[in-house]
């Protein structure tokens, strides 16, 4: 384990604690920006305005509850080419990530 990892993690939960889930660490909120641009990317473009995926703009998004939006990036949408991630996200990840495309966190 890198020195100073302890503290990252002490940090995360600091900044976390006036939000309901625990915010991802510094470490894994770079991934989750990468993941978002890259593999989400794929479907519904780097900037976000649809392709394959619809888009996912703020605006459109902001029209859905949170909730929602978290259980369709974890188990995706059976029939429709959106696949699960909860292999590869936790659900304070797929949180996270629901708030970076509302723009809610950078
Ligand atoms: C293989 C293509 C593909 C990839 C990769 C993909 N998606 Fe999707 N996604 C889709 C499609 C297609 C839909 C629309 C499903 C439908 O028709 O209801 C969708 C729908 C969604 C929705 C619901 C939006 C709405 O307006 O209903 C969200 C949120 C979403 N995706 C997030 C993500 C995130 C976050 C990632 C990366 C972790 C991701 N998707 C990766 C194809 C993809």
């Amino acid at each position: 384990m890198r020195p100073g990892i302890a503290f990252v993690v002490v940090m995360g939960l600091v900044a976390s604690a006036t939000v309901a889930t625990a915010e991802p660490v510094a470490s894994r909120r770079d991934q989750l920006r990468d993941m978002v641009a890259q593999d989400c990317g794929s479907c519904h473009g780097m900037t976000r305005k649809g392709g394959l995926g619809s888009p996912l703009l703020p605006e459109l998004l902001a029209q859905y509850p949170a909730e929602g939006l978290i259980e369709t990036i974890l188990d995706g949408r059976p029939g429709t080419p959106m696949p699960p991630w909860k292999s590869m996200l936790s659900r304070d990840d797929a949180a996270w990530m629901v708030a970076y495309l509302l723009g809610e966190v950078k």
